[in-house]
């Protein structure tokens, strides 16, 4: 072949080649608001760390509320948005409601960036961006970049949220199956479960194993005794206090760390739905390789975090770029 056909042959594959990315980046772009809002990413980066600095708890809670926005719906926001007289919306079902918490971060950042660049940046990628901050808030690096571009819906439904949320009593094949549902892959689940590194819960998500687990064993058996006994007089028997917590991670509860497996190992995870990952074929290799090489974990985590964040997007001219987090324009 000659030189020149060569040289025509190689022009067009990189054609090709272009077109797939562009393609690609149509979707989501990383420094998406250079041109229309350069100071964007700046503004919720210090309204996150100042709110942090502050109650640094919130970190979990912007991490985990990024996770349940884009589990119903895709990233839009839609977990953001105030039930009205007609609609009981996302963050009043039981699912979020008392437990997700740093809505007025959110609302800070976005009353900044409205007196700023009025109508551009939208509540989903201030949320993208929000759940980022807070990890690189304990980790006093960036921990990755956000493509961003996504765009508000309009539709949020309490009704939607617990057929795509997974549970604390979930096994393996549920858990894989949520995920699989937003084209998340097994090894995602178990990677993204990490998550449960920071924050805490309320009793109500893990008492039943506590007390009365099943008619023959009044305990889960594959939780630690210890644990157990720890757990109980944290969350007393018949105790109608709905507002007591435990660290999710005792050993390191606001650090991201790999702990949370380490703590499976020990069978010290807290929910069903964590100590499960360790009794399943393929997915307890994935949890003791985390468990050993905790870097390895938290660069895996990254990922999934950015992956996590294409779930269901709108773009382009889809839905809004909504003025109040909370209200559909
Ligand atoms: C694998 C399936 C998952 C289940 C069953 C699950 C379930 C739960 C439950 C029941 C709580 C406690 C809520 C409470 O009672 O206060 C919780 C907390 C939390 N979850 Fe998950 N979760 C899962 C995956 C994830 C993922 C993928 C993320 C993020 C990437 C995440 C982040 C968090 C965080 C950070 C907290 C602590 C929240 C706070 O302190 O405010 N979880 N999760
Ligand atoms: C997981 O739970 C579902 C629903 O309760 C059940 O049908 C299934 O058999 C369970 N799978 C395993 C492996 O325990
Ligand atoms: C998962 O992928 C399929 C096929 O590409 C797509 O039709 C579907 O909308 C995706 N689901 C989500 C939640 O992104
Ligand atoms: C109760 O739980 C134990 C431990 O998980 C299990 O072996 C047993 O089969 C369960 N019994 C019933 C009746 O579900
Ligand atoms: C419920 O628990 C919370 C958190 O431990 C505590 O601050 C509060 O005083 C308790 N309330 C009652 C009525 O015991």
């Amino acid at each position: 072949m000659g030189l020149r056909i060569r040289l025509v042959l190689c022009g067009l594959f990189m054609v090709l080649m272009m077109c797939c990315i562009g393609i690609q980046a149509d979707q989501l772009q990383v420094d998406f608001y250079q041109k229309t809002c350069p100071q964007a990413e700046n503004i919720v980066r210090e309204e996150v760390f100042k709110a942090l600095s502050k109650i640094i708890e919130l970190a979990a809670g912007l991490v985990r509320m990024h996770f349940h926005d884009c589990f119903v719906r895709g990233c839009d926001g839609s977990v953001l948005i105030d039930s009205t007289p007609g609609n009981t919306a996302e963050k009043d079902s039981p699912i979020n409601n008392p437990s997700l918490r740093g809505f007025e971060v959110i609302d800070s950042a976005k009353t900044r960036l409205e007196a700023q660049c009025k109508g551009v940046v939208s509540c989903a990628d201030i949320l993208a961006f929000a759940a980022r901050d807070s990890l690189a808030f304990t980790e006093m690096i960036i921990p990755y970049e956000v493509p961003a571009g996504r765009r508000d819906g309009r539709v949020s439904l309490s009704s939607e949220t617990f057929a795509n949320l997974p549970g604390p009593n979930f096994n393996v094949s549920q858990l894989t199956q949520s995920f699989q549902k937003q084209n998340l892959t097994q090894k995602d689940m178990v990677t993204l479960s990490g998550a449960h590194t920071i924050g805490r819960s309320h009793c109500g998500s893990f008492q039943n194993r506590l007390y009365n687990f099943n008619s023959t064993v009044s305990q889960d058996p594959s939780l630690d005794a210890n644990y157990a006994a720890e757990l109980k007089s944290q969350c007393p028997q018949g105790s109608t206090n709905t507002s007591l917590v435990v660290p999710m991670d005792p050993t390191s509860q606001n650090t991201v760390d790999s702990n949370y497996f380490k703590n499976i190992l020990k069978n010290r995870g807290l929910f069903i739905s964590d100590q499960t990952l360790i009794s399943d074929t393929a997915t307890a290799p994935l949890v003791r390789a985390n468990a050993v090489f905790g870097g390895i974990w938290k660069a895996k985590f990254y990922d999934a975090m950015v992956k996590m964040g294409r779930i269901g997007v709108l773009t382009g001219t889809d839905g809004e770029i909504r003025l109040n987090c909370r209200v559909i324009n």
